[in-house]
């Protein structure tokens, strides 16, 4: 039996291997008569320089099955996709016998437990993980802050796979406007702000050290830490200990849970303490665990970030906010784009902290940003920012004299195609985010706050929100300050278009009643 020898441009020359499989297909090669090579192997490989003009005779004395149906599932194809990235050098020679047997044995389709459909599977699986932590555990450091073109952030990475370039434009897209590079040892990824370069790898020295934002992140980090949430093992399984020397945050770990078990103790031993984050009283169960962790009394400069008040031994100094508000809240929006305690800030470009003066009287709160805040990094700037500007300036009122903010800082989205459209934030992606509006209105000290909507209304009141029957009422939350419930601007857009009018005249009477709130 002779072998025919196919060498592939690269190691995930898709389009490559897909020409080749429907020649040989169509030439009736079977699938153990070839062997497949992609240019990075073939160059070590002995039985790569055979003549590969065998490949072009075709079998059956020159019977060439160009009548053949090659029509495959398109899931097949998706499968293909995703398991040439894979790393084992036989993927091209299953996903080759793969397709021979699609088109040669009609049962396969009906068999999802035959063992070459399951391997690829298996292998298509362990790609998506593989993409999955990148996106996850890729950190990025700063490096040439001065330079002109502003500065460009570098990260070190070791795929298992060949994934770098399948996870390119999801770096793009989530940090368009930043100038970066991901070094891998197989390629590297260069992003200057309008195109993509892709290079040869590299090695991990010639990725930057530490900076100055990571120690920030680190005395974060050690402030989440929830020893009475600690589970080790499922910690490894989503964290795997093979990235942790890329992970800043993971020399913390070992110290953090060797403490944990008498700090926990402590916590337990603890006399109660006021929640301070008011959780809905059917989430509660649910979110017993955050709850636990996020009691604290108020204390006037410190953040309302995760402490461990139950703790005596915590010093109240560990995690203290500049004194100066403004300071403050610009190191808490800082804080919030790398904030992870639910899974919406993987997605989203940056997050969306709130804007306006310290002292405003006024505090507004929306659901979450849309697209084009969380494209601009700025609140209420999309089509529900427009209709709120125009409201704002019918009431005579000035934007820049609110504090304009949402209960939640990420965009939650699901692809349509290439659009993100909007997804509500679920109960406990809010009460994951309510520590930072707390902060932000503890930092602004609005003498009345104004809920857009049901979500903003229930992270501020701390109770479902029936927002029809309670629109245009002061409702009285459990510190004591005054919220003004009201629609949701998006709630007028999205509303038929016969009652705009009407509707959006009972919006500006219920913001109105605000007006006595601000400083003239
Ligand atoms: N909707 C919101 O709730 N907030 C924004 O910032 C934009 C749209």
């Amino acid at each position: 039996m002779s072998q025919q020898h196919v060498t592939l441009a690269s190691e995930t020359d898709w389009p490559g291997f897909r020409n080749e499989a429907r020649r040989l297909l169509t030439r009736l090669t079977p699938p153990d008569e070839v062997a497949w090579h992609s240019r990075v192997g073939a160059a070590e490989d002995l039985f790569a320089s055979d003549d590969e003009s065998a490949a072009a005779a075709p079998r059956n004395g020159g019977t060439h099955a160009s009548s053949m149906n090659l029509v495959v599932p398109a899931s097949f194809l998706t499968l293909c996709e995703t398991v040439i990235l894979h790393n084992d050098p036989d993927r091209f020679g299953l996903l080759y016998r793969l397709l021979w047997r699609l088109v040669h044995e009609p049962g396969l389709r009906r068999d999802p437990l035959d063992a070459d459909r399951v391997r690829a599977q298996h292998m298509a699986q362990a790609v998506r993980r593989d993409m999955h932590k990148m996106k996850a555990f890729v950190r990025f450091r700063t490096l040439d802050a001065e330079s002109e073109g502003g500065p460009l952030h570098v990260a070190w990475f070791e795929p298992d796979h060949h994934i770098v370039e399948a996870v390119a434009p999801f770096f793009v897209r989530r940090f368009t406007q930043m100038r970066w590079a991901i070094l891998t040892p197989e390629r590297s990824i260069r992003w200057d702000g309008e195109k993509l370069e892709i290079g040869p790898g590299a090695s991990r020295d010639q990725a930057p050290p530490a900076d100055a934002g990571e120690s920030l992140w680190l005395t974060y980090y050690r402030h989440i830490f929830n020893p009475a949430r600690l589970k080790l093992s499922m910690m490894q399984k989503e964290m795997p200990r093979k990235y942790w020397h890329n992970l800043p945050e993971a020399e913390l770990i070992s110290p953090l849970s060797m403490e944990a078990s008498e700090r926990q103790a402590r916590m337990i031993e603890a006399p109660a303490t006021v929640p301070r984050r008011r959780i809905p009283v059917r989430a509660e169960a649910d979110l017993a665990e955050e709850t636990f962790m996020r009691t604290s009394a108020p204390s006037s400069q410190h953040t309302s970030l995760p402490s461990h008040p139950a703790d005596p031994r915590q010093p109240s100094t560990e995690f203290r906010l500049p004194d100066d508000p403004v300071e403050a809240l610009a190191m808490l929006g800082k804080l919030t784009d790398r904030c992870r305690e639910c899974p919406i800030g993987e997605h989203a470009t940056q997050s969306v902290f709130g804007e306006g003066p310290v002292g405003a009287s006024i505090m507004v709160v929306g659901e979450q940003p849309g697209d084009q805040e969380d494209l601009q990094g700025r609140p209420f700037v999309g089509p529900a920012g427009k209709l709120f500007d125009r409201a704002v300036a019918e009431l005579g009122w000035s934007r820049d004299r609110l504090y304009v903010s949402n209960a939640v800082k990420h965009f939650k989205f699901e692809l349509r195609g290439k659009r993100r459209m909007h997804k509500t934030p679920g109960q406990r992606e809010v009460a994951a985010c309510l520590h930072w509006l707390e902060s932000e209105i503890e930092q602004v000290k609005p003498t009345a706050l104004i809920a857009l909507g049901a979500t903003a209304a229930r992270a501020l009141l701390g109770r479902p929100v029936a927002v029809m029957r309670e629109r245009g009422q002061w409702h009285t939350d459990a510190q004591g300050r005054q919220v003004l419930v009201t629609l949701h601007p998006s709630a007028l857009l999205r509303a038929d278009p016969a009652g705009h009018e009407q509707n959006y005249a009972q919006w500006l009477e219920d913001l109105s009643l605000a007006s006595k709130h601000l400083k003239r």
